[in-house]
């Protein structure tokens, strides 16, 4: 009798197609809203200096705005603007009654100090979720705003069926942006978090107890095979740009496949869904400007 010869190999997460999903489904929703109360949800942008990938960043964020029929202010700053110019530019858009999303993008030149720019954005309008008003309602567990790329990821695992609830999460980096943020969502979603990071001892051993595992990190493939529990489901945050110009996740993609249960791609895994999440959350906000109760 032939032997039936059983190759595992990882279900690709598609995020192109999701983000894509998510955005027509945001923009179904933003037509809904525009003929039944006049508003189009709006979104301003800030970028301060000329960093090459943060205005190729731009470009995408406008040019879904202009998909989904969103309204999108961009304030383009010189790289010398004093703080006070910044704040001043936030303020202006905080009494926009158009603009219902704010984000700066981020890396802020080293003479702004972020904390101050981030924290004079209205916590309603605060679409990238980094104020400390939605960061402490995200650890008390009553969320408003969240950060784009922590909810896409989540909007991946769902859109998959993948189980959160009593798994082993491993989150290897723990920036503002991503890694802490993400721990908390899935601790509220029932899972057991570890976060790693650079002075994490016997790494390996962590990460190879994932259920899933998460790679926000920066460093092109650090995450490889004998990291990786057979049947984990494997997210991949990191766009390292290599000196040919090919971008390289941080985790060893082909290697990785062929133990892992879920993989996403790169590019065209998680990217992708961080538009497509602040798309979401700038309807999300149009919406609830509407509401009495907005906080
Ligand atoms: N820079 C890199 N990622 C992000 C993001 O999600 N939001 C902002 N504002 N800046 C970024």
């Amino acid at each position: 009798m032939e032997e039936e010869f059983y190759c595992a190999m990882a279900v690709i997460i598609d995020g192109k197609k999701i983000a894509q999903d998510i955005r027509q489904e945001v923009k179904e929703e933003a037509t809904r809203l525009r003929v039944k109360t006049g508003t189009a949800p709006g979104l301003g942008v800030i970028l301060v200096g000329d960093d090459p990938a943060s205005k190729i960043y731009l470009r995408h964020k406008e040019n879904a705005c202009k998909d989904a029929g969103f309204l999108s202010r961009e304030f383009r700053l010189p790289r010398d603007s004093s703080e006070n110019e910044v704040l001043a530019t936030i303020q202006e858009l905080n009494h926009d009654e158009s603009i219902h999303g704010i984000l700066v993008q981020l890396p802020l030149p080293r003479h702004l100090n972020t904390a101050n720019i981030i924290e004079a954005i209205a916590p309603q309008k605060d679409v990238d979720g980094f104020h400390p008003y939605n960061l402490g309602r995200l650890f008390t567990g009553n969320p408003y705003h969240m950060a784009c790329t922590p909810i896409g990821i989540l909007e991946l695992l769902d859109r998959h069926a993948i189980a959160i609830e009593g798994r082993d999460a491993v989150i290897v980096g723990r920036s503002t942006i991503v890694g802490k943020p993400l721990a908390l969502l899935l601790l509220n979603r029932h899972a057991t978090v570890t976060i790693c990071h650079t002075r994490t001892r016997h790494l390996p051993e962590i990460t190879k107890r994932a259920d899933i595992l998460i790679a926000a990190v920066g460093k092109p493939e650090m995450i490889s095979a004998d990291m990786v529990r057979d049947g984990a489901v494997v997210i991949d945050v990191g766009i390292n740009r290599m000196e040919d110009g090919r971008l390289i996740g941080d985790v060893a993609f082909s290697e990785v496949l062929e133990k892992a249960s879920y993989i996403t791609p790169v590019p065209g895994g998680v990217g992708p869904m961080t538009i497509a999440m602040l798309l979401a959350n700038t309807l999300n906000a149009a919406v609830l400007s509407l509401e009495p109760l907005n906080p």
